[in-house]
């Protein structure tokens, strides 16, 4: 079919993946996801350990998009196992998302959650004490996680980058020098919300993480930057709830999309994005491989 593509290692029947954190809690909720079109689907993050995430409230929407600080709530690895083999049960591709604070972390959690099609590294969540984008803003420590993971799995490693910093491009690069297969761009900016009534930061993590249509142009510059940069595929993330957003990326160099609050409206999301991919692709008389990339050949005269 005209919209089956490869992404980062992987074989999807179209480029929409669920994104990491929304619906991935359980298989019988990513198996879901999967019946209503998703290509694949990424799980929530897990950790080494049980962790019941910051107290509420933990999201909240704005006009354009959430804030949310969940605080990477999650049950562990090793109770999260038999949920994948039922999440596999889908037949689109599985990718695992784990985080850790080093890469003895990381590997532990890869290698106590076997079976994943692909493993996507958090390194850029932004509301998450000594997690996340505290690592992902390092390149070095970027560098020696992919590394440490790429030498426990046999399948392909994702490294998901934060925007949260002043150039994406060094990360990107750490990531692809420790073998990643491809990298996600972006998670959530940093962001805060106060109730005026009281003077009170709403979330309960007082700060956390902005999602939805308001970050797409960042997502869109961030990826566009990394693939001018990188050798390795670059999947985009921020902001996806149409299919002319799917197409905007992908000429921004994305190979697939991932889509994440836009779920919460309309879970037949994945289904329309890509049947307006494939009636865009025939409207143009082209393929995938045409629009990937295709800003970066338009050259102002
Ligand atoms: C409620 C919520 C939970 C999230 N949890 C995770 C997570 O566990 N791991 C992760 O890497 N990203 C997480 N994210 C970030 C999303 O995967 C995605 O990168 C971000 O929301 C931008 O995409 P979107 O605008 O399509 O939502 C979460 C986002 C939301 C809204």
């Amino acid at each position: 079919m005209k919209i089956t593509c490869n992404a980062g290692g992987l074989t999807l029947k179209n480029p929409t993946i669920l994104a990491a954190g929304v619906l991935g809690t359980t298989g019988a909720s990513l198996k879901r996801v999967a019946s209503m079109g998703a290509g694949a689907v990424v799980t929530k993050s897990i950790g080494t350990e049980p962790k019941l995430g910051h107290h509420n409230p933990s999201m909240i929407r704005l006009e354009e998009g959430y804030i949310n600080a969940m605080g990477l709530p999650n049950p562990s690895y090793g109770e999260f196992r038999q949920e994948l083999e039922i999440a596999k049960e889908a037949g689109v591709p599985v990718i695992a998302s784990i985080f850790g604070a080093t890469p003895e972390e990381f590997t532990t959690v890869a290698n106590g959650l076997p079976g994943a099609d692909a493993y996507e590294l958090n390194v850029s969540c932004p509301h998450a004490k000594g997690y996340g984008m505290q690592c992902g803003t390092d390149p070095e420590l970027v560098k020696a996680i992919t590394k440490a993971v790429k030498a426990t799995v046999k399948v392909p490693v994702w490294v998901k980058l934060t925007p949260n910093v002043t150039d994406i491009k060094p990360i990107g690069l750490a990531a692809q020098e420790g073998g990643a297969d491809a990298v996600v761009a972006i998670n959530t900016l940093k962001a805060m919300a106060i109730d005026i009534n009281t003077g009170w930061p709403i979330l309960g993590n007082r700060s956390g993480g902005l999602s939805g249509p308001a970050v797409k142009p960042v997502a869109v510059k961030c990826v566009y930057d990394l693939y001018e940069t990188l050798d390795i595929p670059v999947i985009g993330v921020g902001g996806v709830s149409n299919w002319a957003d799917a197409i905007e990326f992908m000429m921004a160099g994305a190979c697939a999309v991932e889509i994440g609050s836009a779920v919460y409206e309309d879970i037949g999301t994945f289904a329309s994005v890509s049947m307006g991919i494939s009636d865009y692709l025939d409207r143009k008389n082209m393929q995938l491989k045409d629009i990937i990339g295709m800003a970066h050949r338009r050259v102002k005269q």
